[in-house]
């Protein structure tokens, strides 16, 4: 009988051992809390995919913002849901529209407490759903699209985001962005570029939270999900446009992505969660069929591990009280 001379066990006997030797931990300060705002609504509406989220009204999203300020997250992302939709989705240039609004709301709650993002899409904007403005042929135009989207960074900019989040992967996003702010005196306005983002069939849910009205799919300008190597042209292109930060989005099923992105990468790295990925596992759990506090925080660290800096969560809140009360 032979003993073994290396006991990486030692190290795992109790809580206190393995909290020591934890390589990798959750800060509420790493955490992105992603939000809806939906005008002409007057109490918050519950999400039949997403349970636990809602579309909120200008006031509770302010106290959601407080409420995660206050835990110590670090920055909130908007996302804004309009009463009417046009063909160039116009209510995204309008300064008092749902997003540019609820972005000053936010500002004026939570000042610098809270990094304040913006999604700078037009999808929530358009009737067709699309991110970006349509061709007569139907096809989405990419420069025309642009040109709306350089417009929208100053609305947003205006409105007192700390950073827009280009989410519509049209070629040259973050460079028309970049000048547009700069031409309007927003130097300090950073960029948090959506460069690797796949079309995936896990964004279902949001689909739901945003009201969309899309048919068909985003295959022509989201990136295809069986492309390694093009992930990190994407981030370069991005890097050499001028983004202050860059996203790798989703992130369960793309942590393979993140760990090239990250090794890659001078700048912050932030990865998406996004809406399939919570439900899937909230629905699991409903069902009984996995532990949801056990799952939550093992998704969110092994999305961190894989080198995400910055992780957008819908349990970024729960998260960030967990942590306060010594529970992570
Ligand atoms: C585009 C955008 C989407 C998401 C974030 N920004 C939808 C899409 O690309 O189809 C998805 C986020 C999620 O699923 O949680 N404005």
């Amino acid at each position: 009988m032979s003993f073994p001379t290396h006991r990486p066990r030692r190290l795992r006997q109790n809580a206190a051992m393995r909290r020591l030797v934890a390589e990798t931990r959750i800060h509420p300060a790493d955490l992105i809390l992603p939000v809806f705002v939906r005008e002409g609504i007057t109490e918050p509406v519950a999400l039949q995919s997403m349970p636990g989220v809602v579309q909120h009204t200008r006031d509770t999203l302010k106290a959601a913002a407080a409420e995660a300020a206050g835990l110590g997250v670090g920055g909130i992302m908007l996302f804004g849901i309009p009463e009417t939709r046009d063909a160039t989705g116009s209510a995204s240039l309008d300064p008092d529209g749902v997003l540019n609004d609820g972005i000053r709301a936010v500002k004026e709650e939570v000042g610098d407490s809270l990094v304040v993002m913006s999604d700078l899409c037009l999808d929530e904007f358009t009737d067709h759903g699309h991110c970006g403005v349509l061709t007569e042929g139907g096809a989405v135009d990419n420069d025309a699209t642009l040109e709306i989207y350089g417009r929208m960074g100053v609305a947003q900019a205006e409105a007192g985001a700390d950073l827009v989040g280009p989410s519509g992967m049209m070629d040259g996003q973050v460079a028309v962005i970049r000048q547009d702010l700069d031409d309007a005196g927003h130097q300090d306005t950073g960029i948090l570029a959506y460069a690797a983002k796949y079309s995936s069939a896990f964004y279902g849910p949001f689909r739901e939270a945003v009201d969309s009205q899309l048919t068909g799919d985003r295959k022509t300008y989201q990136m295809d999900p069986a492309n390694r190597r093009e992930a990190l042209l994407e981030v370069s292109l991005d890097l050499d446009e001028g983004a202050d930060m860059v996203m790798v989005k989703p992130a369960m099923s793309y942590l393979d992505i993140l760990r090239d992105v990250a090794d890659a990468s001078d700048v912050p790295v932030s990865a998406y969660q996004i809406s399939g990925e919570y439900a899937m596992i909230e629905a699991a759990a409903a069902n009984g069929w996995i532990d949801r506090d056990a799952a939550v925080m093992e998704s969110v660290l092994s999305i961190r591990r894989a080198g995400a800096d910055t992780v957008l969560t819908y349990w970024a809140t729960e998260l960030a009280r967990w942590i306060k009360e010594g529970r992570l």
